[in-house]
């Protein structure tokens, strides 16, 4: 089912100093970033030749990532995200393998445009899985 892994998000708190970090430290290639106040994250994308990295700072009041920055105070991998040809086929599957999607269910639009789904951490050994219809 699923396919290659289309990137790794770390969530941080401060966005310029992880620019600095991937762009000078280690001497990636990293986008501008992206602001998209509808997931409640700026982003910038650290791109690698065979994957990406997503860094992911809080924006506005509510983010996703707020608590999770509260408890991981230096930051830290938020989630993987794996792509699949088929997102309903794919989420069909895993409804009825016992696994479990966050929210209403429905594949939402994700940073990159393209229809996403959340898994259940507690399914997948601690880890929140993004799925994405390439
Ligand atoms: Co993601």
């Amino acid at each position: 089912m699923i396919g290659r892994l289309n990137h790794v998000a770390i969530a941080v708190r401060d966005l310029d100093a992880a620019t600095r970090l991937y762009r000078d430290t280690l001497g990636a290639n990293v986008s501008n970033p992206d602001p998209l106040p509808e997931h409640g994250v700026t982003v910038v994308f650290v791109n690698l030749p065979n994957t990406k990295i997503e860094l992911l700072e809080p924006l506005g009041e509510g983010s996703p990532i707020a608590k999770f920055l509260e408890k991981s105070t230096d930051g830290g991998i938020h989630h993987i995200c794996y792509e699949v040809d088929d997102i309903l086929a794919a989420r069909d599957e895993l409804i009825r393998k016992g696994a479990r999607i966050l929210g209403s269910g429905e594949p939402r639009t994700g940073a990159h445009g393209k229809p996403v789904l959340f898994l259940h951490p507690k399914d997948f050994n601690g880890t929140l899985v993004e799925l994405e219809q390439a």
